[in-house]
């Protein structure tokens, strides 16, 4: 496959260059009243609907943006990463978690091995895992069920877990599932986060699950030794082995660490950090959490009930094979297969890069209309940022990659940076900026069916109704605005009119989903994993590394040992700049008061 060194030598992206010209001229209040051009912008699948019909754009803007697609060879990018090619060359790795969710007879190699049944080994493990920690057939050193699990791990493995439990926490199935027990998150090397995370906890019934790719995160580490000891001074250091358990690649330094390796459940270098929330960093915490349902819930685990109980356990032990993995792995082949126009990934990355590298636009705000997606964002933004923070530390731009997956500085801005809130609560806070401030591309996420639906007596709207109202709309308040003309009609004195009136013309996107449960979050979360990689295989960078979170690290471990020589031997502080030097003597003295 030969390709041009930079994606901005070719043709397509030229024409979309000089393109751009004929988009100012255009504002969204004239695209919108083309209801021909709406419905050519719109894509279904499965129950969704996409709607990117106000995005800054014309049919002859998407027509450009495909063959952009073609000069950037995505499809065969996308046939490699599938493949189990080596496509994260600094790292010399496939990218295959793709393959975490594929079904029981895929067939998908890395290196010529297929690794399906593999991961199939896995997950089989944590469900027998699992069934045991909630049924009290795994106990604890002092004979009692573990009902309460925290799980320790930063970055991608902490953050997908996360989102996905938080979207979890209110779905009616999970919720009885999830019955009579905790979960909780450790990330944050502050002790803070540790006390809040043991606090109200009884180490007799938690299990710890430390997840972590490398097992040698700092932070990781730390609050790892921290609950060691929690547990060993509440009940012996032979508790430990009942009581905590891992999740990593490297199952040597977990043994060394203390954990057994049959206590132990594996991934592969193969699964990016970020990306590897659907490998045991997430399905083995969530599976202990939602995976069968509690003996607990029927106050009983005798003869008469059995039945149900079994029925129930059976029932419960699928939620993440068969809807969570499921739902992530239907948008694996829909990306896979579906021709680009009706690719929803792929039509998501398109406008990315339409927005970021051609309109101009280096934000990104992701808005779900469910609380339930709260975490949505966070765990978007670490897949995002990572890249952001690659730049720089390495060429010291700001917004997107500096270099190519060849080496090649970028003479674009790529990359973009995430945020967001639900809302409305995000209505009362920065909506301000994104309405008459920055232009900033928006992704509206709404659900039809809310998880916990409210309908109070003698009111026709549900509560329900009343958030999706503003889910409709806040994107025409960005795409028509308000001119002075409309105010002046309505009788606005003139002093106000300049602060009243909205220029509009503010691209964004809806994405309407069916319902929120662990099928379509599964789905949600694959979406965006695949519209990362299309900007990235567009873009020509790599955006499975992370070269850039290393230079952060290193000088940590320098003042770590600063700290440590000073603290230990009085040694003074050397080999920092006068800021630091500061900073570090004003920290030093204080704290040893
Ligand atoms: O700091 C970034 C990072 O390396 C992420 O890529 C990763 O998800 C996180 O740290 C945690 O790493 P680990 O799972 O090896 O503890």
């Amino acid at each position: 496959m030969a390709s041009p060194t930079l994606i901005s030598d070719t043709e397509p992206w030229k024409e979309l260059k000089a393109h751009v010209e004929e988009i100012k001229k255009t504002h969204l209040r004239n695209l919108m009243s083309d209801s021909a051009r709406c419905q050519s912008l719109m894509v279904e699948f499965d129950g969704m609907l996409l709607d990117y019909s106000r995005q800054n754009a014309t049919l002859e803007t998407m027509d450009k943006l495909y063959q952009l697609a073609e000069a950037a060879h995505l499809k065969e990018k996308i046939n490699r990463m599938y493949n189990g090619e080596h496509i994260n060359s600094t790292e010399n790795r496939s990218v295959l978690h793709v393959a975490l969710r594929a079904p029981k007879d895929a067939v998908i190699n890395s290196d010529g091995k297929n690794v399906v049944p593999e991961v199939w080994k896995v997950l089989d493990k944590i469900q027998e895992f699992s069934e045991r920690v909630r049924s009290g057939s795994w106990i604890g050193a002092t004979g009692k069920a573990l009902k309460d699990v925290v799980a320790i791990g930063i970055g991608g493995s902490f953050l997908g877990p996360l989102f996905i439990h938080t979207a979890l926490q209110t779905d009616p199935e999970a919720v009885e599932c999830a019955r009579g027990r905790q979960l909780r998150f450790l990330a944050n090397v502050d002790p803070i986060d540790v006390a809040r995370n043991i606090t109200g906890l009884n180490p007799e019934t938690t299990l710890v699950v430390v997840v972590s790719k490398t097992f040698t995160t700092a932070e990781t580490m730390l609050n790892a030794r921290t609950l060691r000891e929690w547990i060993s001074s509440a009940l012996g250091p032979s508790a430990v082995a009942k009581h905590m358990v891992a999740v990593s690649t490297n199952l040597t330094l977990v043994e060394k660490f203390g954990i057994d390796p049959n206590n132990a459940f594996a991934f592969w270098d193969w699964v990016g950090g970020r990306y590897s929330v659907c490998s045991a960093v997430g399905v083995l915490p969530l599976s202990l959490q939602y995976g069968f349902s509690v003996v607990e819930k029927y106050g009983y685990s005798g003869n008469i009930k059995i039945s149900l109980i079994l029925k129930r356990n059976m029932y419960c032990s699928n939620v993440f094979n068969r809807k969570f993995l499921k739902g992530a792995s239907s948008i694996d082949q829909h990306f896979y297969t579906a021709p680009f126009e009706k690719n929803v990934p792929v039509l998501l990355g398109l406008l990315s890069i339409w927005n970021v590298s051609f309109l101009g636009y280096p934000a990104r705000a992701i808005l779900p209309y469910s609380q339930a997606l709260e975490k949505f964002a966070p765990h978007i933004q670490q897949a995002i940022l990572i890249e952001l923070f690659y730049l720089l530390s390495v060429s010291m731009e700001s917004n997107g990659k500096g270099v190519s997956i060849d080496g090649v500085p970028l003479p674009f801005e790529a990359g973009e940076i995430d945020f967001g809130e639900p809302g409305t609560n995000g209505q009362h806070s920065f909506y301000q900026l994104i309405h008459q401030g920055r232009v900033i591309p928006c992704d509206f996420i709404g659900v039809v069916k809310s998880q916990q639906p409210v309908y109070l007596k003698g009111e026709v709207v549900s509560n329900h109704d009343e958030l999706m109202s503003n889910f409709f709309a806040q994107p025409d308040a960005l795409a028509y605005g308000k001119t002075p003309e409309q105010l002046q009609k309505e009788n606005v004195s003139p002093h106000l009119i300049p602060h009243k009136t909205f220029s509009g013309n503010r691209p964004s996107l809806s994405l309407l989903l069916p319902s929120l449960n662990a099928y379509n979050i599964g789905q949600l979360l694959a979406i965006y994993e695949h519209r990362i990689a299309v900007e990235g295989f567009i873009w020509g960078i790599n955006s499975f590394d992370q070269w850039g979170v290393e230079l952060g690290k290193s000088l940590a471990t320098q003042v770590r040992k600063q700290l440590n020589a000073s603290r230990t031997k009085g040694e003074p502080i050397e080999g920092f700049n006068f800021s630091t030097k500061t900073l570090l003597t004003r920290y030093l003295e204080a704290s040893s008061d």
